[in-house]
Order: C-alpha cells, then structure tokens, then sequence
C-alpha cells in the first residue's frame, strides 16, 4: 500500500514525500477504511509546515478530510459493516490507502453524494453552518463582511448568509479572485490589497459591518476588525496569513467582540449522534450546491506534491483532491 509521509514539518511542496507501508490490522473497536478520496485542505498544510508541533507526532500521515469504504472490521465493532462508505474524521490520516481508524469517529455520508463530493463534505460545510447559526441570527439583519471570500468556506458562507436574506461583503486579496465572488449572493466585492479598502467596506455597509467573518489573522485580520461598528463581532476562524491576530487588537477595540471558533472544539465536545445527523444535512447542503465545492483538479497519490502545488496556487479555482 502507499501513502503520503511527512518525517520533517516544512513547506507542504518539500516536506510530504510517499512511501510503502502495510495498514495496522484493526483492533478493538477500529475498522480499516479503503480511501477512495481525500481533501488537500489549508489546515492540512499548516499541520505539515508544523503549526500545532505538539498534537502531531512524527512521522505524520496528514489528510484531515476524506471518504472511504470499510475493508475490515476489528472485534467489537458492531455498527459497521464491510463495504459501508464512511468519513473517518477526528484526526489525520486520509492520504493513504488505507487508513485503520476508530470506528466512532467513522461517520456515514449521504449515499446521493459522489465519493467527489463526500470527501469535501465535513470540514468547510459544518464550520460555515455552526458559525452561521451561531452568530448571523437576529433581527434586525446585519452587515456582514467576509475575507478569502473565493476560498471554499468563503462561497459556503456568502450562499448560507443569503439565504438568510443577508447578502455580505466579500474581501478578496487581489483582482485574480473577483470572479469567483461576482455571484448575487454578494452584495459587492472589495480587493484587500486596494489601499483604502477599508472606506470602501465602511461606505458599503452604512458605517461598517456588524459582523465581519475572518479566515485570514495576522494584519489583515486586525485591519477587517477595526472596521466593525461598535459592539461588532470578528469571527476568526482562520490564519492564512500564517499569523495570529495582533495581540494588542482587543486594547485598541475594546467595543467589539472577538470570538475565535475551532469546528474540532465543537465535534469533539458534541453527542455521535448530533455530528452525524450534522454529517447528514452538510450533505444535503452540498447535494443543493449551497456548501458544494468546485474542484479544480484530482490527483493520485503519487503525485501530492504537484497536488499541494495547485492548492497553494492564486486566484481561488477551487479545492484539490488526491485519490488514493
Ligand atoms: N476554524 C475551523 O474550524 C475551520 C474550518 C474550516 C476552514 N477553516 C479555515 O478557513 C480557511 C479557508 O479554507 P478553505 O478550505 O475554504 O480554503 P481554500 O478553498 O483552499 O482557499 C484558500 C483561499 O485562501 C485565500 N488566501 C490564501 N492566503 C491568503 C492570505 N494571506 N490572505 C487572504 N486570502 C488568502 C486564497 O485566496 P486567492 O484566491 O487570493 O488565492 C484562496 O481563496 C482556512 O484558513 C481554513 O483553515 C477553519
């Protein structure tokens, strides 16, 4: 069997190779899961460059996000069987051929969706919908403004948002992804890398937005927060930038809130069921296109460097998938 192996945390490019490897047999409650396909996903490429060094042992098989089919069931497994198509979430693995995973964190997928589809149907379409629930309700509706907007999760939220009657701000960092924003579910798109940018949003959204969703951190997190009107809120959710939000941003913006929110944080702490039937409605989500995902390119296994490549490339083409 093959998988993909990171021995030396570094640039995803340089530091994830592929070996030969024979899959641990299944133990007490695990089964093993053939991967049919498996997300390259930004959180997968911060882990290899060596973000979270504590929670990721060396070598690290990474791959947060895919789907596969049980090839083996361990003893006391007794709600799975061989054959079944599952998402093995709760840790990383999903870059391989076969993965032995606990079967409680193997969760069932919709059998509408493509093996395409289900392997991009946990980690961008359960975090858009918890933090739309979680902070885009009320009366009355709200400005929002959302960064990485031609990011996967971007789409997700502006589709979501609108289909609560709300058409947010989209922020992109260069003109390369305005196309990708041009939808009716944006009520406009603004360049990041524009100076002057944030007047635009201000005169955009009557005084600033109420709500500002940030994917990015760093300065350009702390620039999207200082446009909130008084008593906004920055949902930070992610650093593409590679770095955290200033420290000093709450000193300098006492009047808004900051919440960071982690979807591990929710998953971990939620019943099986509540994660599954969330599993079941990201489904049905991604079936009608509101949390779909454009694929720009698949790859086998052997190639994940040139796959981590298109990934990493400019301009918002979609997500990139390896098929192992
Ligand atoms: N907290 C959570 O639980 C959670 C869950 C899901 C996702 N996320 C985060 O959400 C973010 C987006 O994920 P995704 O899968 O949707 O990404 P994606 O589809 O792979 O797209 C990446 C996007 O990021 C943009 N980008 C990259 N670096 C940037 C920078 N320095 N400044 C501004 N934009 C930048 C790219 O913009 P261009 O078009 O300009 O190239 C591209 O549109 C990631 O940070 C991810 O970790 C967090």
């Amino acid at each position: 069997m093959r998988r993909a192996v990171v021995t030396r945390f570094g640039p995803a490019d340089e530091a994830v190779g592929v070996e030969d490897y024979t899959p641990r047999p299944p133990g007490e409650g695990e089964v093993q899961v053939r991967m049919a396909a498996a997300a390259v996903n930004p959180s997968d490429l911060v882990t290899i460059a060596g973000a979270y060094p504590s929670r990721t042992p060396l070598p690290h098989i990474p791959g947060f996000e895919g789907v596969g089919r049980v090839c083996a069931v361990g003893p006391g497994v007794r709600d799975l069987r061989e054959g079944e198509r599952v998402l093995p979430i709760g840790g990383p693995g999903a870059w391989q051929q076969v993965k032995t995973a606990e079967a409680r964190w193997c969760f069932r997928t919709l059998p509408e969706l493509t093996d395409e589809q289900a392997a991009l149907a946990y980690i961008n379409p359960l975090t858009a919908v918890r933090m739309v629930q979680a902070y885009a309700q009320g009366s009355p509706r709200p400005a929002v403004a959302v960064n990485a907007a031609a990011s996967a999760i971007g789409g997700m939220l502006g589709r979501l948002l609108h289909g609560r009657g709300v058409r947010p701000v989209a922020l992109v960092r260069g003109d390369a992804a305005r196309p990708a924003v041009s939808g009716p579910e944006w009520a406009a798109a603004v360049s990041t890398d524009r100076p002057g940018w944030e007047h635009d949003l201000e005169r955009l959204t009557g005084g600033g937005p109420d709500l500002a969703y940030d994917a990015v951190g760093g300065d350009a997190g702390a620039r999207l927060a200082r446009t909130l009107r008084p008593g906004g809120r920055l949902v930070h959710y992610g650093l593409l930038s590679g770095l955290p939000l200033p420290g000093d941003l709450a000193r300098s913006r006492p009047d808004v809130r900051i919440v960071l929110f982690r979807l591990r944080d929710w998953v971990h702490a939620a019943p099986r069921a509540q994660v599954q039937e969330a599993l079941y409605e990201a489904g049905r989500l991604v079936l009608d296109g509101t949390a779909a995902s454009t694929v720009q390119a698949a790859y086998p296994l052997d190639r994940v460097r040139e796959a981590v490549v298109a990934a990493q490339e400019r301009g918002g083409r979609g997500k990139v998938l390896l098929l192992p």
